[in-house]
């Protein structure tokens, strides 16, 4: 498919990146299109393994080119220091990487709102990741104090600036949240250096992906966090402050809808979910610690341990539908391998209806119970798999249970952290 959208269909960490990987082989470009260093994007190559937070997983091919489209929340300190871990391990982002100008820049007081943010309404706050995601795309919408990538490059605009955005961050970080203010000196002289440092790599990169699609090239679109954690469709307010969805890949890269010929849904063969909100299928207890240990389901970029549980297909639903998803790549299969019984979630019992599709009111989701269904394990290693017909029956039975209830057809299956261990249905 010349376009396509990897995206998650659940709450985040699905396995995006791995799929990306293993479809990179066949793509010429790969951008990503929202959200900024939150994302924790592993992949695992032989015994290396790397953990991107900004730069396109894609860039550890070494002849894509990997773009940072407008709609993400560029931490220059962040990016620079993927750009030097990978020059440290040999690999060049010097003419293949490329970042938006118009990208919204993620700032110290960003950072610093963020956490005085999530600690000063305690029991409530959503838990982000303390990245300064919020109050980056805060500044980008509200429109007074936004600073973009292009005005990094622009050492005086940034000494103008800088001095009375600080002065208003101040004074909220003192007089609300009783904080320390941050000095706007270091500060400019920080960021100054990070766009000389970054300025190789800025572009207009709508122009660049809109010739790249003209030439037909190969385009792969890497979407951050997942479906269900998305500011219009996900579990509101426990979200993250952009659209993950695919309508985000055109608004985040600047190109038409009519440019995306395939849609991706990354979808775990269970369910995970990182931060507060809901998570109807989670499993408090031994289960859920079994599940965690299984799938060392630890988060990415900030360690915290992630809430787990069984599949539940009303998320994956309303992200088929919300997505237009084409297919769903399924992954983790082989964390299940060893579990005797398996449980589904294909409805939510909400007092005397079942409800089939995920409600968008959370009042009515934290009344429902879920409808699970019981599937029997396989108890077989399936890592070995390259065909869906080298799995166990069970698992088999398993994934084709996960089409239909999500109403996708699946093209790929994930049985192992490798490149190599992926099943390829297509
Ligand atoms: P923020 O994006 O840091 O503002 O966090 C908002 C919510 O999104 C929190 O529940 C985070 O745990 C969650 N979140 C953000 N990034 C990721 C991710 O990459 N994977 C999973 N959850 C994420």
């Amino acid at each position: 498919m010349p376009t396509t959208i990897v995206l998650g269909a659940q709450w985040g960490d699905e396995g995006k990146a791995k799929v990306v990987d293993y479809l990179t082989e066949r793509a010429d470009v790969v951008v990503r299109y929202q959200g900024g260093a939150n994302a924790g994007h592993t992949v695992k190559v032989g015994s290396d393994q790397f953990v991107f937070h900004l730069v396109p997983s894609g860039i550890m091919h070494p002849d894509k080119v990997c773009m940072v489209g407008n709609g993400v929340v560029l931490d220059p300190e962040a990016v620079l220091a993927e750009i030097d871990a990978l020059a440290a391990r040999g690999i060049s982002c010097a003419g293949r990487l490329f970042i938006s100008e118009s990208a919204h820049v993620v700032m110290p007081y960003h950072q610093a709102l963020d956490r005085a943010g999530e600690e000063s309404v305690g029991a409530t706050r959503i838990g982000t990741t303390g990245r300064g995601i919020g109050p980056c795309y805060r500044d980008k919408v509200e429109r007074t104090h936004g600073i973009r990538v292009m005005d990094l490059l622009d050492a005086e605009e940034l000494r103008q600036r800088l001095p009375v955005v600080v002065a208003a961050k101040n004074e909220i970080l003192t007089k609300i949240y009783g904080q320390p203010g941050l000095d706007p000196q270091p500060i400019i002289d920080a960021y100054v250096g990070y766009g000389q440092r970054l300025a190789q790599y800025v572009a207009d990169t709508s122009v660049l992906l809109s010739q790249a699609i003209e030439a037909g090239r190969e385009v792969l679109f890497e979407g951050a966090q997942g479906t269900l954690l998305d500011v219009d469709h996900g579990t509101y307010p426990f979200v993250t402050s952009s659209n993950t969805t695919a309508g985000g890949a055109c608004t985040g890269s600047g190109i038409g809808p009519t440019r995306i010929d395939a849609v991706v849904g990354v979808t775990k063969a269970y369910t995970t979910r990182v931060g507060n909100g809901p998570f109807p299928t989670e499993l408090l207890g031994p289960e859920g610690d079994r599940l965690r240990e299984l799938g060392h389901e630890y988060g990415a970029t900030t360690g915290r341990p992630r809430r787990c549980g069984w599949f539940d297909a009303l998320p994956v639903r309303r992200s088929a539908r919300i997505n237009g998803l084409t297919s769903l790549a399924i992954t983790r299969l082989d964390v299940l391998d060893s579990l005797p019984r398996l449980q589904v979630c294909v409805g939510y019992r909400f007092g005397q209806q079942t409800l089939e599709e995920f409600p968008a009111n959370p009042r009515v989701l934290a009344a429902c119970t879920p409808v699970l269904e019981e599937l029997p394990g396989w108890q077989q290693p399936t890592t070995g798999a390259r065909r869906l017909s080298d799995l166990p029956a069970a698992a088999r039975r398993y994934v084709e249970r996960l089409s239909s209830l999500s109403r996708t057809p699946v093209s790929l299956v994930s049985v192992g952290p490798e490149r190599a261990a992926t099943i390829d249905v297509e």
